[in-house]
Parts: C-alpha cells; sequence; structure tokens
C-alpha cells in the first residue's frame, strides 16, 4: 500500500476548503432529465433540453453576492456542464463568477441487487476514472456517487450494505485519483413505517460498515464528504419526531461511526418538507453534544421546490423565483450555523 502522494492531498482539501465554510452549503442540482419528468410535468412545462437549461440558468444568474453567501458548491448533472446561457456564456462559468465549486454527479443510476429482495446497487463504475479526468479538464472539482438502503422488516440486508459500501469505496478512490472530492451518499430512505429508533440503528449500521471499507480502499479520507439523510421516523410512521429528538439520534448516529477526520457531513432534504429541513438542520447546529465535523445542507429539493413552482416555465417569473431561491438559502445558510431567528 502506497501513501497518497502529498500534493494530491493538499489539492483534495484545497478544494474540501472552498466547499466547507461556516455559513454555506451545497446545491444539489443533478437531477437527470428522467427525474425532471415528473416535476416539470406537474407544473405543465414541457421537459426539453432548453427548459432544463432556462430554469438551471435561473438558478445560477440569482443575485451574485446572496449565491455565494449561502452556497459554495453545486452538484451538477452532465448535461448542465455542457450548456450555455441565452447570452452563451457557459453555466459553469456563471457559477465560477459567483465563486461556487463546481461538482458533478458520476453514478448512473439505481439497478436491482440481484440476489435481494427489493434492494439496490448504483452502477457508473465502468470507465469512471476517465470520466473524471474529463470533467476535471472541463471545470468540475467534486463528484457524488449516491447509493440508497430501504428500511423494512428485512432490509437493509447484510448484502446491500457490504456491496454498497464496496461500490461507494471504490468510486471514492477512482475519484480521489483523479483529483476530485468524492461526496460519499449512503442514502437511508425515510419510506416506510419504521420508528425513529429503528432509523438510527440503521445508520450505524450501515456507516460502520461503510467506514470500515473506505480504510480498507485506503480512501483518504480528509479528503471525501459525507453525505446522509438525518435520522428520522419512517414517513408512514405516525410519530412526527421534534426537532429536538431528530438532532440528538442523528448526532449520535454520527458520533458512533464518522471519524473526526472526516472534513464534513452535509445533509439532503428527500422526506422532509422544506420547512422541516432548515429547522432540523438548525437543531442539529444547536444540539450540545461532540460534533468534530461541521454540519451543513446539501438540498436538492427543499431549496429548489418553491424556487420551480414560482417560475414553472415563465420567464416573466424568473426574478421571483430567485428570490424565493435565495430565500430559502438564506434560511439554510442560518440553520447551518444554528442561528435560525425564532
Ligand atoms: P434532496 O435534498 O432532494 O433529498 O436531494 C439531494 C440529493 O442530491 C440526493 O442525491
Amino acid at each position: 500500500y502506497t501513501e497518497l502522494e502529498p500534493a494530491l492531498c493538499q489539492e483534495l482539501q484545497k478544494i474540501v476548503g472552498a466547499l466547507v465554510v461556516p455559513g454555506k452549503g451545497l446545491l444539489a442540482c443533478d437531477e437527470s432529465p428522467s427525474s425532471l419528468q415528473k416535476r416539470f410535468d406537474d407544473l405543465g412545462v414541457e421537459n426539453t433540453e432548453t427548459n432544463r437549461r432556462d430554469y438551471r440558468q435561473m438558478l445560477f444568474s440569482a443575485d451574485k453576492s446572496q449565491f455565494s453567501k449561502y452556497i459554495s458548491g453545486v452538484i451538477l448533472h452532465h448535461e448542465t456542464v455542457y450548456q450555455k446561457t441565452t447570452d452563451d456564456v457557459e453555466l459553469i462559468e456563471l457559477l465560477r463568477e459567483r465563486d461556487v465549486v463546481s461538482g458533478i454527479k458520476v453514478d448512473k443510476g439505481l439497478v436491482p441487487l440481484f440476489g435481494s429482495k427489493d434492494e439496490n446497487t448504483t452502477e457508473g463504475l465502468d470507465n469512471l476514472q476517465e470520466r473524471c479526468i474529463q470533467y476535471k479538464r472541463d471545470g468540475c472539482h467534486f463528484t457524488k456517487w449516491r447509493c440508497t438502503f430501504a428500511i423494512s422488516e428485512t432490509t437493509p440486508s447484510q448484502l446491500a450494505m457490504v456491496t454498497n459500501a464496496n461500490v461507494l469505496a471504490r468510486y471514492a478512490s477512482v475519484c480521489q485519483s483523479a483529483r476530485m472530492v468524492p461526496i460519499i451518499e449512503p442514502e437511508i430512505l425515510s419510506n416506510g413505517i419504521h420508528g425513529i429508533n429503528r432509523a438510527s440503528e440503521v445508520h450505524e449500521e450501515v456507516l460502520s460498515i461503510l467506514f470500515r471499507t473506505l480504510q480498507e480502499h485506503r480512501v483518504y479520507l480528509e479528503g471525501m464528504i459525507l453525505k446522509v439523510a438525518m435520522v428520522l421516523s419512517g414517513i408512514k410512521n405516525s410519530v412526527n419526531c421534534n426537532p429536538q429528538i431528530v438532532a440528538e439520534n442523528t448526532i449520535t448516529a454520527l458520533q458512533r461511526t464518522v471519524p473526526p477526520a472526516v472534513p464534513a457531513i452535509v445533509f439532503l432534504s428527500g422526506g422532509q418538507s422544506d420547512e422541516d429541513a432548515v429547522i432540523n438542520l438548525n437543531a442539529i447546529n444547536v444540539y450540545e453534544g461532540r460534533k468534530p465535523w461541521p454540519l451543513t445542507f446539501c438540498y436538492a429539493r427543499a431549496l429548489q421546490n418553491t424556487a420551480m413552482e414560482t417560475w414553472s416555465g415563465n420567464s416573466e417569473k424568473v426574478q421571483d423565483a430567485q428570490a424565493v431561491f435565495l430565500e430559502r438559502a438564506r434560511l439554510c445558510s442560518q440553520a447551518s450555523l444554528g442561528e435560525l431567528d425564532p
């Protein structure tokens, strides 16, 4: 086993330093054309390449100083990396002007895990290094890969946890070799009837297997970011836990499993309302307990829902939609500091 080159470690740490800044978080904007289908359908927007470009141009051209005050990085989909604005400026350039680091989702989506009962793994390891080298040349400095775990009486299975930990570790080590910081996302889904205790248990089990595997693959922990769900009761459970309980369960599961060497933990917003995603993040940051990592947001839905709805494909609504987006970002920023106005 050979140590990573010091120059590579320094470069990864420098990217982490640009992403992890107090009061800032990440905007996940990496929905594939097929996952935008339903959201655009609901708003009566045709799901064309131009409309997807117009939508993202609306977000990225929001007020420069506010955008860069709240957002340090944006996760893009392949298509967006190569799109230009109506004025012929690369979308990545708009982000660069805002001091925002561009990242790229490199997984190719979920596939059934044969031999399991309704569980998934994630494809995309073939040619990953080549793709990463190209994206790096084209201006991206970090990557994202998502594996999911469903909670039921029989899941997640040992097979799913071990397979996905290996997939995530292999992804992370390939990205680091291409000088990209991997965001490692083992998403524990909130679908289901389970209570919060079961969600805690599953987080601890999944994350402990994951970090053991990252060690085995020699992933450089100081040069990665972990992205997780908050520990919540299942969506179909009648108990909606209060923010203090969510914070306590989330921090405890992370304390028990995530090494302090990891430079940041970011949360996804799936399964929560826009308001809960802010209030729970604030509670996590206010919670008194050992927290050796910055804890911030990397939201797609909770940052975009209302802005997308306001925009609805109407060019006259661009400014209103931008205002709504920046307001969500401002609240998330306050929450990441534990300074949400009551
Ligand atoms: P949500 O915040 O909508 O859960 O999405 C975050 C994400 O990037 C999931 O991979």
